[in-house]
């Protein structure tokens, strides 16, 4: 089996992320377990709200092309998200969005997304973790020809679980995050062949 690569990113790019925190576990493990992670920062790939107008005058922001050719080396994804009103967060859909866009005639369409797989988590201070963005997240992300991963976890009451530098202390949530990134690793390296 082919150990995939990975490319790892949070919906939130807030000093203190919760979904940083639990992005980071999740990414140690995956390459614990042979994979590799590319970790990237969205606020190092700043880019306008996606608009039609000015894709058609000035083309892809360097920030996208930047970033599409980050993607394009991936098998899969390892993704982050906050839930804000119930869906994911403005960033992620914005990035979504401008990485579906092709530079050229002949480029494929989803060419970034396109047979590949994505793990998806959450963490928020509320109750429910974040869940209902996850759903919101996993129905955008199968229409786009990526195959989500059956099992999620949102990780709720995160302040409780992270302290002021950004570690998951609690040892049993750290394990769920740990194992279900294992079943991950595996399940993207047999989705590459
Ligand atoms: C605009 C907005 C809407 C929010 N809506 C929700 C929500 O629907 N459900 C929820 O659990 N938390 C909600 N929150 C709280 C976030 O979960 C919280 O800010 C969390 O810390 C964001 O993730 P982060 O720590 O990774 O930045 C909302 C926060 C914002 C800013």
């Amino acid at each position: 089996m082919n150990q995939p690569k990975l490319i790892a990113f949070s919906g939130s790019t807030r000093a203190g992320s919760y979904n940083q925190a639990i992005l980071n576990v999740v990414s140690n493990a995956a390459e614990s377990a042979g994979a590799t992670v590319d970790r990237v920062n969205l606020k190092d790939f700043p880019m306008p709200i996606f608009d039609q107008d000015l894709e058609a005058s000035e083309g892809l922001p360097a920030s996208v092309k930047a970033l599409k050719e980050r993607f394009a080396k991936a098998d899969g994804f390892l993704i982050a998200s906050p839930e804000y009103n119930s869906a994911f967060t403005p960033l992620m859909k914005n990035v979504i969005d401008w990485c579906s866009r092709a530079e050229t005639e002949d480029e494929p369409s989803l060419s970034v997304y396109s047979g590949k797989s994505t793990l998806l988590i959450a963490a928020s201070p509320g109750g429910l973790g974040g869940i209902r963005g996850l759903y919101a997240l996993r129905s955008v992300f199968q229409n786009i020809s990526v195959t989500v991963f059956p099992s999620m976890i949102a990780v709720g009451s995160a302040y409780q679980l992270v302290d002021e530098s950004g570690t998951v202390t609690d040892e049993k949530w750290k394990g769920r995050l740990e194992k279900l990134a294992t079943d991950y690793v595996d399940f993207a390296g047999r989705l590459k062949g």
